[in-house]
């Protein structure tokens, strides 16, 4: 273990390559940026290879091919053998739409490890809604079936919010059904997309409560036939959480247009310098980056946390959080924040949600989907996805 200053420098273990921002689906609480990378300024297959092959020699074992939608390159067959050929494991994170049984024994050849499928709901109806895609279920579910009749292991991505979180049981016996041998019950987390949406997509506290004890019953019940995963609302959580296990620790994410962040959501965070994989190599962003060594350690943090006994265990909680809550990302997170009146604030309008809500939601939901997916489009236009 290298030191940086006085603060002890990990290995990072896994991975986040975002292929691409392109995507079919306009899910209100996309992961990605609110400003895309445009094709036009995706890296190419030959510096993907080299990252991979930087990331192995760094000590990555695991890399997840993400997007937007990653089958929207015409090369992820080229990139998944690259990853392998790098001794990574390489996890497949994708919608389902785009890929087809050939693609799919392309992949399983070019030596893919683990599929992971983002599932929108257990009704076909609400699913298509949310995804912004007719006829997404019905793709996610053939999929499914072709991913395990390969026997690659595949996890369901549950995304959880105020319109899904009543239907967490049936999540799981949908995820059971395709023969799933992992489920994530993901609540969103709030950041770039899903903060915009926040007010209609944040569940009540009841709904939380009832779908944590819904799980540990799930978890009860389907113990040795399949893992459940599940992870609660930070405006919900007690304390903060270890988020991707600290700073600069564990992960890397690069993003289609090459930057290197230490989480997904780092760029929105004001003032932060991101190194890119086209100008250095990732070892060098990894030790050096002004991003990455920007809330390493411990040196960084304000009181409550500077003297806090769990510091060194959960590193104050989420730096984009603080951020997005607070304006100032060493602040604490989220806890102290609510103690502050701005969770209350949020949360106030979101009790007792009355009979009307649903309908607002599903009226605020087709207009964000929409406006997600023009936002794609505007980007796309010289030369949308293939
Ligand atoms: Fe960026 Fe938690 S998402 S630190």
């Amino acid at each position: 273990m290298a030191a940086s200053g006085s603060t002890p420098l990990h290995k990072p273990l896994g991975l986040l390559a975002e292929l691409t921002h392109r995507c079919p689906l306009g899910c209100p609480y996309c992961s990605n940026p609110i400003a895309l990378d445009p094709r036009k300024d995706e890296l190419d297959t030959a510096t993907w290879a080299r990252v991979f092959r930087e990331a192995a020699a760094l000590g990555v074992l695991q890399v997840h091919l993400s997007g937007g939608e990653p089958a929207a390159r015409r090369d992820l067959v080229e990139i998944t053998k690259a990853a392998h050929d790098a001794g990574l494991y390489t996890n497949l994170i994708t919608s389902a739409v785009g890929i087809t049984d050939k693609t799919l024994d392309l992949l399983y050849d070019a030596g893919l490890d683990h599929v992971q499928v983002s599932i929108q709901d257990s009704v076909e109806a609400s699913a298509d809604r949310i995804a912004g895609y007719d006829g997404a279920f019905a793709r996610k579910r053939t999929f499914a079936a072709a991913v395990v009749a390969r026997k690659l292991p595949l996890t369901v991505n549950a995304v959880m919010h105020r319109a899904n979180i009543e239907h967490v049981g049936d999540m799981v016996e949908l995820a059971l059904a395709l023969g799933a041998s992992r489920v994530e019950i993901a609540h969103v987390q709030y950041y770039g997309w899903a903060l915009k949406n926040r007010t209609m997509l944040m569940p009540s506290r009841d709904q939380v409560m009832h779908a944590a004890a819904a799980v540990e019953e799930l978890r009860a019940r389907h113990h040795g036939q399949i893992v459940i995963d599940a992870v609660v609302p930070d405006y919900y959580a007690r304390l903060p959480k270890p988020c991707l296990g600290g700073w600069g620790r564990r992960s890397l994410n690069v993003t289609p247009a090459g930057k290197v962040l230490p989480c997904h959501a780092a760029e929105s965070i004001l003032g932060l310098e991101f190194w890119n994989v086209r100008d250095r190599s990732l070892a060098d962003i990894w030790s050096h980056s002004p991003a990455f060594n920007a809330f390493r350690g411990t040196a960084w943090m304000q009181e409550p946390c500077a003297s806090c006994p769990k510091r060194e265990q959960d590193f104050g909680g989420c730096r984009c959080q603080a951020f997005a809550l607070t304006s100032d990302a060493a602040a604490t997170d989220p806890p102290h924040v609510a103690a502050s009146g701005v969770f209350g604030r949020v949360n106030s309008r979101l009790r007792s949600p009355g009979a009307s809500w649903k309908l607002s939601f599903i009226r605020k939901l087709t207009e964000t989907s929409r406006e997600f997916r023009r936002s794609r489009f505007k980007f796309s236009e010289t030369g949308r996805n293939r």
